[in-house]
């Protein structure tokens, strides 16, 4: 069984979030190989759960506030993502990281609370094209997870997976080659092991992150180790994603 993610980011208003789903739900027909997340706009969460009702699609959203409650105005909780059916919750994407200042401290919070809501966690990590040509891939990858996974018990890996996102071919249309894919998983796998255990090293689920697109997805699903992809602008038309779902 493959995972696939949809990041929407912030695209698409509820009307065209609904025709989308209106589109792609009834005609997805992989749900035996396939365990398909959306992560849509906070907007069309509420909406979003009742058209997935009684589908094999599952709701996801792409960030959290690291606070329970409270005076954070403008902020959204992992009991509100809960209660409206959120299944997954992306946390420590680049475009939060970089843009929205988001560091390790704050992501390892927001993934404390979103277990305690007892919401699964995509958590993205992945080097950027400076550190790519100086080598740092590793010491970016196993410091950006070491300090996500901080305080973590080993039972709680079960909710987490990890998405090997480089900066770099984030919307770029520069994909990383299944040979870049399989060392960065292999190296996420061997922090995982170092950190928590061989077990939890093997289960751990890992996807792939940037630029997938329907010409490169099956090589990419193919590579060493990964169980599947996170997929951003070609997620946007329903029938290019379900092309790209047909191919897995
Ligand atoms: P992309 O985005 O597929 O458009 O490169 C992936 C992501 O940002 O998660």
């Amino acid at each position: 069984m493959k995972k696939i993610v949809a990041n929407f980011k912030m695209n698409k208003t509820p009307s065209e979030v609904k025709q989308y789903l209106m589109t792609l739900v009834p005609r997805f027909d992989k749900a035996e190989n396939i365990d398909l997340c959306l992560c849509l706009p906070y907007t069309s969460l509420s909406e979003a759960k009742y058209l997935l009702k009684g589908y094999p699609v599952k709701l996801g959203a792409q960030n959290l506030s690291e606070c329970e409650a409270g005076g954070n105005t403008g902020e959204i909780s992992g009991a509100m993502l809960k209660d409206v059916g959120v299944d997954s919750v992306i946390i420590g994407h680049s475009e939060r990281r970089s843009r929205f200042k988001e560091n390790s401290k704050i992501i390892n919070k927001k993934i404390k609370i979103a277990l305690k809501n007892r919401l699964n966690v995509i958590l993205c990590v992945g080097e950027s094209l400076a550190e790519k040509n100086t080598l740092k891939t590793l010491d970016t990858l196993r410091e950006q997870i070491e300090e996500a996974l901080k305080g973590l018990y080993e039972n709680e890996l079960e909710s987490i997976t990890i998405a090997y996102e480089p900066i770099w071919a984030i919307g770029t249309g520069k994909n990383a080659t299944p040979r870049e894919i399989e060392y960065a998983v292999k190296v996420i796998r061997k922090v995982v092991e170092d950190d928590f255990s061989t077990k939890a090293s093997k289960e751990i689920c890992v996807l792939y992150g940037g630029s997938v697109t329907n010409k490169n997805v099956a090589s990419i699903i193919k590579a060493k180790g990964v169980d599947g992809a996170l997929i951003g602008g070609a997620s946007l038309d329903a029938n290019m994603f379900l092309n790209i779902l047909s191919l897995i």
